[in-house]
């Protein structure tokens, strides 16, 4: 059996390799840190097939036509730019159809897919996944315990966000890191109870303030999630894929957890708001 430091090198190489297949220039890249510019879907048909080990997909809720919400307090525009405005019902539909599906193809036999949403896009993504062949294996409840305030007093407040974990084929085996889940550092937790199975309703606060020092995205997910999520579904020198990358909040949890990273996005001041969360990084432990 292949030693796990030479199993790690191996993987690094491996890497290489499925970078050099992408044509487009990396809009940052440091270690195994890297960024582009550009609509996933472009990234997605170059990378090779079976390469990928786990994807993150935080994509557009589709929400910006013109309403508001409560921030800290206060009524704000729902507005968050071009990429988030609804094209219809049944456009954004095939536009989940499209990028789930291209996902499918670079995804390793036995890798997973993560998607993130609120009832505004989660249901279509988890039917675009059943479309293509991947087989659900929990649906996770991300309970936000410092969530803002209902306004209005005419609905429930929404405090939370779910997240569909698949996997690439109905066959296969997934990796899933239930030692860790159960016995790891989730004291911040206060639905997890220590040496207890880890549960499907995760508490977790939205991003701290250190999170958001160098500016901060619209929908920037809390390192702790993203931490969590890793953790959970690769190990250590796996490659895991961002096509909504943002702040690159999927990249960091995976640099601090010794994975590597290839993150995409269509506007440049996210890209570079990742790079200085990167940059601000202590090392990785690669
Ligand atoms: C919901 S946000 C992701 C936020 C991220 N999870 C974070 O923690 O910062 C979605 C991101 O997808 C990007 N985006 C939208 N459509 C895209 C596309 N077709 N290809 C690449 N990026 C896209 C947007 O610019 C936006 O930054």
């Amino acid at each position: 059996m292949r030693k796990p430091k030479e199993k790690l090198k191996k993987s690094m190489e491996g890497n290489k390799k499925i970078l050099e297949s992408v044509k487009y220039k990396p809009y940052f890249s440091k270690g195994n840190f890297v960024l582009y510019n550009a609509d996933c879907l472009k990234i997605l048909e170059q990378l090779p097939e079976n390469s990928i080990d786990m994807i993150f997909a935080d994509p557009p809720y589709l929400l910006s036509n013109g309403g508001f919400t409560v921030h800290a307090g206060k009524m704000v525009s729902v507005n968050k730019g071009q990429w988030d405005v609804s094209n219809g019902l049944k456009k954004d539909f095939e536009f989940h159809l499209e990028w789930t599906k291209a996902c499918h193809r670079v995804l390793k036999p036995g890798g997973t897919i993560w998607i993130s949403g609120t009832y505004h896009s989660i249901y279509q993504c988890g039917f675009a996944l059943q479309v293509n062949k991947f087989h659900i294996l929990n649906d996770i409840t991300w309970f936000k315990p410092n969530a803002s305030p209902n306004l209005s007093c005419r609905f429930f407040t929404a405090s939370h966000e779910t997240l569909v974990w698949a996997r690439k084929d109905k066959k296969g085996k997934h990796k899933f890191n239930y030692e860790e889940m159960k016995n790891g550092a989730w004291a911040n937790d206060f639905l997890k109870k220590p040496n207890k199975q880890m549960r499907s309703v995760w508490a977790i606060g939205t991003p701290k303030t250190e999170e958001k020092k160098f500016g901060k995205h619209p929908t920037q997910k809390p390192v702790d999630l993203l931490v969590r999520i890793v953790v959970a579904s690769t190990d250590k020198g796996d490659l895991v894929l961002d096509p909504f990358t943002g702040s690159s909040t999927t990249g960091i949890a995976a640099h601090l957890n010794g994975r590597k990273f290839i993150g995409v996005d269509l506007e440049k001041k996210y890209l570079d708001l990742s790079a200085k969360r990167y940059n601000d990084l202590k090392e990785g432990l690669l």
